[in-house]
């Protein structure tokens, strides 16, 4: 069984469903609301537990709104939480999120996440030298990525970056990662590269080997030599909220198979995970994604 820990946010997701987005200065009718959770972190971690891994977390809850709530959620996914901390008057990380037509739009409120501090990192120490892979996210503090990023390399272990939301790093922090996965703008914006430089000219002068999500058109690849495509599996889209985090998390589970096998079941486990409402809702369990795979293999 792999062990997975995660470094990052977790999120109370306020979901509405709309028959379209809103313009600015515009008032719609939804047509459904609803909270369900969230955070990169937690959902990496839930869809790694999914998936059949021993998880930690290394995160922050507010010790008012949600906190509750959503460290029963993690517990009932069998994550252990010894290292979330739970930060006093202050509410957890919200996310305020759209659904419309099946893509969305998502503004964070970081809350406790913002808490998330690289000495904490540090006090995890045994629990990230326990891992077989760590995932980490840009809903903390940068600082505390920088630690995660630092601390994991004097570990040896592999530390998956998944730089989401995109910001800048310096290069010689994202060195440090053993693999970079963040969507075509996300990489763009990582290298501070121009949106509209080709994706595979930018994947090979990036600092790290690169894991690039393509959504529906699935991933590309590159551990030295030319961008490998995995082709996506085609799904009826229901939700595409939290198919990133799916795919970090099934990434990492899977690490040991080879980066080949470990993208191709990444994409299937993303793909499984947007046929259904919400972040967390459509993660698919070990026995799903098997099954999946298994349908896919014979067409
Ligand atoms: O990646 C999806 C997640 O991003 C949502 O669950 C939301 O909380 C935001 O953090
Ligand atoms: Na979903």
């Amino acid at each position: 069984m792999a062990r997975v820990v995660v470094v990052g946010s977790i999120n109370m997701d306020l979901v509405t469903l709309a028959p379209r987005f809103a313009e600015p200065g515009e008032t719609i009718l939804g047509e459904r609301f609803l909270t369900v959770h969230g955070g990169k972190g937690a959902n990496q971690a839930v869809a790694a537990a999914r998936l059949g891994a021993e998880v930690a977390l290394v995160g922050a809850l507010g010790a008012v709104a949600f906190g509750d709530q959503l460290h029963a959620g993690l517990a009932r996914e069998g994550i252990a939480l010894d290292h979330v901390a739970r930060i006093a008057d202050c509410g957890s990380g919200t996310a305020s999120i759209t659904v419309a037509g099946g893509d969305n739009h998502i503004i964070v409120v970081p809350g406790a996440n913002a808490h998330v501090t690289p000495a904490q990192i540090e006090r995890a120490q045994s629990t990230l030298a326990s891992a077989d892979a760590i995932l980490v996210q840009m809903e903390i503090p940068l600082e505390s990525v920088e630690a995660t990023l630092r601390l994991g390399h004097r570990l040896g272990k592999p530390v998956i970056l998944n730089p989401a939301p995109a910001h800048r790093l310096p290069t010689e922090c994202l060195q440090l990662a053993r693999y970079l996965t963040p969507n075509q703008h996300e990489l763009a914006i990582l290298l501070g590269a121009d949106a509209d430089e080709d994706f595979r000219a930018l994947m090979q002068r990036a600092p790290a080997p690169v894991v690039l999500t393509r959504g529906e058109d699935g991933a590309w690849y590159r551990d030295g030599g030319e961008p490998v495509h995995q082709p996506g599996f085609q799904v009826a889209v229901v939700d595409t909220t939290g198919a990133g985090d799916t795919f970090n998390a099934a990434l990492a589970v899977f690490l040991h198979e080879g980066l080949p096998v470990a993208v191709r079941k990444a994409c299937a486990a993303a793909a499984l995970s947007v046929t259904r409402l919400g972040a967390q809702g459509g993660m698919p369990t070990r026995a799903e994604l098997d099954a999946f795979l298994a349908s896919r293999a014979t067409r």
